[in-house]
């Protein structure tokens, strides 16, 4: 990962962080997006330790807003013409339904359209790299996960889990789509479950699910273990030509049905992109 610049949402608590600080002792120079000021400061200040003679940095913002995502991806695109690594992370679930300013659903906003206009914003400069690589963090909770194009910002019937399950296969069915219209870029694309990890996640959702969370996760996994997939995305040579798959341990497994049918996929692409007002 010596020379390579790695951009990740998500890099301030969890997977996200370990996987950056895995790849910082690889070689690579982090750019965080994250929205807050301590944990990110916090973060850099370690990966600063880690690798004092790289030039760490972070973007500020939050990742369920399009305004944020827009002036994010225009900053990181003049700060860094050239990506190596798009690590798209972050995520978190939501006991009730919220709406963004933008009239979307929070789950939907937070874990899948930011990795959708973040991934489009950044494009040039992943293809400015050569072989880059897009790795978009999922979870085996896409294998539930249903959806209803009537009803894509759940303004009927909003659950939890559910929500997030959707999220989660939106995030297969995008890699999807987005292996297909990087072919031949050199650029490829990758999902992955990291394991049922013990981090922040689900800590803030509220209600009885952040309490049943909080108790599931006494068996879950470590973050160093949970982060391993990724730091394999994107740094393993058996990987660099692989794209449009999932993955769990370091192995591509099959995704759900759903999560392999190619018109749901091109479906919600073209939902997403209207939704933020993406012409392609
Ligand atoms: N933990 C698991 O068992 C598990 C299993 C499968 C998949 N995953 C996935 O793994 C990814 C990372 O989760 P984790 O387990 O590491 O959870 P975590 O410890 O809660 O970390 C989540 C990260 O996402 C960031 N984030 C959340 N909402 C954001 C927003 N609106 N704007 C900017 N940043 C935001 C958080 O920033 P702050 O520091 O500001 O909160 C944090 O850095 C998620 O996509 C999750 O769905 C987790």
């Amino acid at each position: 990962m010596q020379g390579k610049v790695v951009v990740i949402t998500g890099g301030t608590s969890g997977i996200g962080q370990v996987a950056a600080e895995r790849l910082v002792a690889m070689g690579a120079r982090i750019v965080l997006v994250a929205r807050s000021k301590t944990r990110a400061e916090a973060t850099l200040g370690h990966l600063r330790e880690l690798a004092p003679a790289e030039e760490h940095t972070v973007h500020y913002g939050d990742v369920s807003r399009l305004s944020d995502l827009q002036r994010l991806a225009a900053e990181i695109r003049s700060a860094e013409p050239r990506i190596d690594v798009l690590i798209n992370n972050a995520g978190a679930l939501f006991s009730a339904r919220q709406v963004t300013e933008d009239g979307l659903e929070l789950t939907f906003a937070t874990n899948h359209l930011s990795y959708f206009v973040l991934t489009h914003g950044l494009r040039e400069s992943l293809l400015a790299a050569g072989a880059a690589r897009v790795i978009n963090t999922s979870s085996h909770a896409h294998y539930r996960g249903s959806l209803d194009f009537q009803n894509l910002q759940y303004e009927h019937d909003y659950k939890a889990f559910p929500a997030y399950c959707r999220s989660k296969l939106c995030n297969v069915l995008f890699t999807r789509s987005l292996a297909r219209r990087l072919a031949g870029t050199g650029v490829t694309t990758n999902s992955l479950h990291p394991g049922f990890v013990n981090t922040r996640f689900g800590d803030g959702s509220g209600g009885w699910t952040g309490r049943l969370f909080g108790f599931l996760k006494l068996a879950a996994i470590s973050p160093e273990k949970g982060a391993e997939t990724i730091v394999y995305l994107a740094s393993s040579g058996d990987v660099a030509k692989t794209s449009g798959l999932y993955f769990y341990k370091c192995k591509p497994v099959t995704p759900s049905k759903l999560a392999q049918d190619d018109a749901v996929a091109e479906r919600l692409w073209a939902e997403t992109a209207k939704m933020a007002g993406i012409k392609e």
